[in-house]
């Protein structure tokens, strides 16, 4: 079977309802990422960052995986798939995605704050004085800006495997996960989707400008055919 190689970013995750990071009145327009989403900010505020995760897996809770997931979950009759996601909801997973990887973490997990290896599984709201086994304060399982991203290793592998490499809904403004493009093959093909078609992909890259579920629906048969 070939190798397809999935980069998911926010934009596929919005047709399901869930808000993109920086579209206008995406997240980080009406909240600092300093503020929410840093070590400075869980310093400062623990329960303004515990809140803003709270809400967003609260939202979670409400949220179904779209065509885009759903597609993406079907070609693993044709493809040895693995997706590499920067989105923290759990919607590749439930559309029956295998093999997901976060590279930015998970909002349904938390963590030790003082060891990020003490993990737990979290469904429900974290409040402060909730704890982990080592009696240190329990955080959202999430790589914060300024923080190690530490399954990149693992990912880059999966991209320098690729014979397709299809990157969906990011704006790859974020590193080290847009880097995963310069790990792939002269061989492999790159396609992207983004209704926002004004990034430099590069003169290789094969760009649908399409959202997340009308891209996928064009392009289901076509991989196919190729497999
Ligand atoms: N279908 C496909 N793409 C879409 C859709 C859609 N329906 N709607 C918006 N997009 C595209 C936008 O054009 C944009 O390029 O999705 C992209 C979303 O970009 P960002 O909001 O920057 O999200 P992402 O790339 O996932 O951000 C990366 O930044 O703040 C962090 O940790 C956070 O994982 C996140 C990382």
């Amino acid at each position: 079977m070939k190798k397809l190689t999935i980069l998911s970013g926010a934009g596929i995750s919005a047709e399901s309802g869930i808000q993109t990071f920086r579209d206008s009145n995406g997240l980080w327009e009406n909240h600092s990422v300093t503020e929410v989403a840093s070590p400075q900010g869980w310093r400062n505020n623990r329960e303004l960052v515990l809140e803003f995760y709270n809400q967003r897996r609260r939202q979670l809770h409400e949220v179904e995986p779209n065509d885009a997931h759903k597609l993406l979950a079907e070609l693993e009759k044709y493809y040895e798939v693995q997706i590499i996601t920067q989105n923290i909801d759990d919607l590749h997973e439930k559309a029956g995605s295998s093999k997901v990887l976060h590279l930015h973490g998970e909002l349904f997990k938390s963590c030790s704050c003082n060891n990020k290896n003490l993990i737990y599984e979290q469904k429900e709201d974290i409040k402060i004085g909730d704890k982990a086994a080592d009696g240190a304060q329990l955080r959202p399982f999430i790589v914060w800006f300024g923080e190690d991203v530490p399954l990149m290793k693992e990912a880059a592998r999966h991209a320098k495997e690729a014979d397709i490499f299809l990157v969906i809904g990011t704006s790859l403004q974020v590193y080290p996960a847009a880097g995963l493009l310069q790990d792939i093959k002269d061989t492999c093909l790159l396609i992207v989707i983004n209704p926002d078609d004004s990034m430099g992909y590069g003169k290789r890259a094969v760009v649908m400008k399409e959202t997340a579920t009308t891209g996928m629906k064009i392009l289901f048969d076509k991989l196919v055919n190729m497999a």
